[in-house]
């Protein structure tokens, strides 16, 4: 099975699951980082763990469409069956979405449906709730709102300032996303 991973940004996610799946011996393959911002850390990563890479912005084309359309070509020249979002900054549109239904995995630092959107953890410390957490799910039309596949509740301690959640909450990201990832593999028969 091949995997596409879209990450916009530091990629320690990007990382943790390259590592995993090698680690792990998974039966999947990355065979692409996808990635909308040319100067990205998660660039170098990919360098160093040596899988592809696809980067342009989109201010290259001339709308979404065109842009999610070049990446499509991509995805399916690779035979890509399964995408993991590691911080994509991007919502997806109609053309991915349509091209893998339900194959759209997303990773959002939050326990959903709570705190959804780009802040999920500055939005959870200041509503100073006692735990929050980290969520796996399937990516529809929705801001990270499709279904939930795995969830890890993560404490927010007395003495926590966000930096302290955030590197918490990171650290059971990288185990979370192996794990829905697995899980995924194991329930679903993907080409
Ligand atoms: C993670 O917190 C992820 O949940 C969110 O974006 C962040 C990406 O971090 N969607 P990194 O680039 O993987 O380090």
């Amino acid at each position: 099975k091949k995997i596409a991973i879209f990450a916009s940004g530091n990629g320690s996610n990007f990382q943790a699951l390259v590592e995993g799946i090698q680690r792990q011996k998974l039966a999947v393959q990355v065979v692409l980082l996808v990635c909308d911002q040319p100067q990205a850390h998660v660039l170098q990563r990919a360098q160093q763990l040596n899988i592809p890479i696809w980067t342009a912005s989109i201010k290259q084309f001339t709308d979404k469409t065109a842009f999610e359309t070049a990446i499509l070509t991509e995805l399916q020249q690779l035979d890509v069956g399964l995408v993991l979002l590691a911080g994509y900054m991007r919502i997806i549109g109609p053309t991915l979405l349509q091209a893998y239904p339900q194959r759209i995995i997303n990773i959002h630092p939050a326990l959903l449906p709570q705190f959804p959107g780009r802040h999920g953890i500055e939005d959870a410390f200041a509503a100073g709730v006692e735990q929050t957490g980290v969520t796996v799910h399937y990516v529809d039309a929705g801001i990270d709102s499709g279904p939930i596949i795995q969830q890890a509740v993560v404490p927010v301690q007395p003495q926590d300032t966000v930096a302290s959640l955030s590197a918490r909450i990171h650290q059971t990201e990288h185990w979370l996303y192996l794990a829905g990832l697995e899980k995924v593999l194991a329930t679903r028969s993907l080409k």
